[in-house]
């Protein structure tokens, strides 16, 4: 079957020229480490530790430097992240906490709600946010290399755009004129496609459109195609030479960075001679916005920022709308409850009507069934802490410095947290839902995804317009999902397009 679909014009980089990538990344990687293992090996081979005598958790470090990294990296990229985790904590006898090394620190793993509710708990007081030297050398000054108070004030500021009271009053209506354009042009009249690169393509238009008004269609292919490949190196091992990923992407993130600057100043004089408006996106919101002091960010720490946003903003999305439009052509049962509850909703509306916040509050049962994808398939698999003083946790010691690591992916696919775990169940989100903290695809605690709200809103208004105009066939019947580092079908889920023969939302309004 052929798999290599190209469905738009837009450089998207074919999934197959990625893993090639992968596998010269993996073997130059492995390389290095025998190297520097070698060397490494020598020099810890007779070191005292004068931590010896602290109860440190069970686990292993692995190799020396690169510890376990290939281990979890490689469990990440087979499409199964929770082995990693898994696997460790049933050779140490099940303990709620086992130590290892990632990235090149030395970690411990929380593991299950218990471990959740720990570290979302302690935010700035035994933990803090952490993010791998990647993700730090890539993103440079921004929310998520920061921590405090002043990413508390960061936060804020952003949340007043992305939160949702801003959406209350803003967006939906957008979204959904962005969305059935994008429907228009890149889905109708084709009898195939790829959904994968299709939806980045939408998730990173809308995200271009609210936060930085930049509507130009070749700007923002050329933007795209380098965040395809500044993705691919943010969460990593960061060997900084020619032919890696990190290198391949800190020259992307380069050149991003360049492109936000030239906007955000022209923005800024836009603004000065009253050519824009401080409530127009993101961009005017946080040129125009001070903390109590009246202290603004700086140009860099805004584009830093939207380096951030852009890349959190629409690969997350783009893997959670596929693998919902992937578990919808394998329950039909289950497409038809959407689509019937999508068409109550467009029943009550004029013809031609956009979606509104209420609108959205109606798509209860869509929002389970968006849950359900992201039990099983987590769009993104945790993330990190470090720990700002030494403290215990389940009778072992964690020491000052060390990084945490919770895993969103093996906390939804224990079976102690939900039953029949492998079933796909939407109605496991009815009532009062799963139990706290085992249902945690967007994190928690003061540090909770920034754009819950805003992926809410996207998905479901994508899944009204899909639903109401097409059915599918999937191409390649269970797909593999691989995370690198976030969640996408191997082969860019390939479908068969079948348009609904009458007009089902004219048809639902008895016209
Ligand atoms: C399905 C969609 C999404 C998922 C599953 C997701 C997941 C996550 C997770 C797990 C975290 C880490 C939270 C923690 O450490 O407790 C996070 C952080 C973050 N997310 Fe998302 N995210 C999604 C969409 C978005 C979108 C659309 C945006 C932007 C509009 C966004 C912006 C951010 C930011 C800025 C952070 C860092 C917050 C901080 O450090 O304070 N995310 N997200």
């Amino acid at each position: 079957m052929n798999t290599s679909y190209k469905t738009h014009k837009f450089d998207v980089l074919p999934i197959h020229e990625c893993h090639k990538q992968t596998m010269i990344d993996q073997f130059l990687a492995l390389l290095l480490l025998v190297v520097i293992s070698y060397v490494f090996s020598i020099i810890y081979k007779n070191r005292k530790s004068g931590r010896s005598k602290i109860n440190l958790p069970p686990g292993s470090f692995g190799w020396p430097f690169v510890g376990e990294s290939i281990s979890f990296l490689r469990a990440n990229w087979d499409g199964t992240p929770e082995r990693f985790v898994r696997e460790r904590i049933k050779k140490h006898g099940n303990p709620l906490v086992f130590k290892t090394c990632v990235f090149g620190e030395r970690m411990a793993v929380l593991y299950g709600p218990a471990g959740n509710k720990f570290l979302f708990g302690n935010e700035n007081k035994l933990v803090a946010a952490w993010w791998p030297s990647s993700v730090n050398k890539l993103f440079g000054r921004c929310l998520v290399t920061i921590r405090g108070d002043e990413a508390k004030w960061m936060r804020k500021m952003m949340l007043s755009y992305l939160g949702p009271e801003a959406f209350a009053s803003h967006y939906v209506a957008t979204m959904d004129i962005i969305t059935r354009r994008h429907i228009e042009v890149h889905w109708r009249g084709k009898e195939e496609l790829n959904v994968y690169p299709t939806v980045k393509l939408y998730a990173f238009e809308l995200a271009c459109r609210l936060f930085l008004s930049l509507e130009e269609p070749n700007h923002i292919a050329k933007l795209a195609s380098l965040f395809n490949i500044f993705l691919k190196g943010i969460i990593g091992l960061p060997l900084d030479f020619p032919g890696t990923r990190f290198y391949r992407s800190k020259k992307a993130a380069a050149a991003i960075r360049k492109d936000l600057m030239t906007i955000i100043k022209e923005r800024k004089v836009a603004l000065e001679e009253g050519k824009a408006s401080s409530s127009q996106d993101l961009l005017s919101h946080l040129l125009t916005s001070s903390d109590d002091n009246g202290k603004f960010l700086t140009e860099m720490e805004i584009a830093n920022n939207f380096l951030l946003l852009l890349f959190a903003g629409h690969d997350t999305s783009t893997g959670s709308i596929s693998l919902i439009m992937k578990n919808l052509g394998q329950h039909p049962h289950v497409y038809d409850k959407v689509l019937r509850e999508q068409l109550e909703i467009s029943k009550l509306k004029a013809a031609g009507e956009l979606l509104k916040w209420e609108d959205v509050q109606k798509m209860r049962y869509s929002w389970n069934v968006v849950c359900e994808v992201m039990r099983i398939n987590s769009p993104s698999i945790g993330s990190y802490k470090e720990a700002l003083v030494d403290f215990e946790y389940a009778g072992y010691t964690i020491p000052k410095g060390w990084k945490l690591y919770w895993s969103a992916v093996s906390t939804h696919k224990d079976e102690d947290n939900f039953e029949d775990v492998t079933r796909f169940d939407p109605s496991r989100f009815e009532g009062k839902g799963p139990t706290p903290y085992t249902y945690v695809p967007f994190g928690g605690g003061p540090r909770m995804c920034l754009g819950k709200e805003f992926s809410r809103v996207q998905v479901l208004v994508f899944l009204h317009n899909i639903v109401t105009n097409f059915k599918w066939d999937l191409l390649v019947p269970d797909e593999k999902i691989e995370y690198d580092p976030l969640a996408a079908p191997v082969n860019g889920l390939p479908i068969r397009l079948n348009p609904h023969q009458v007009n089902l939302v004219d048809t639902s309004m008895n016209r």
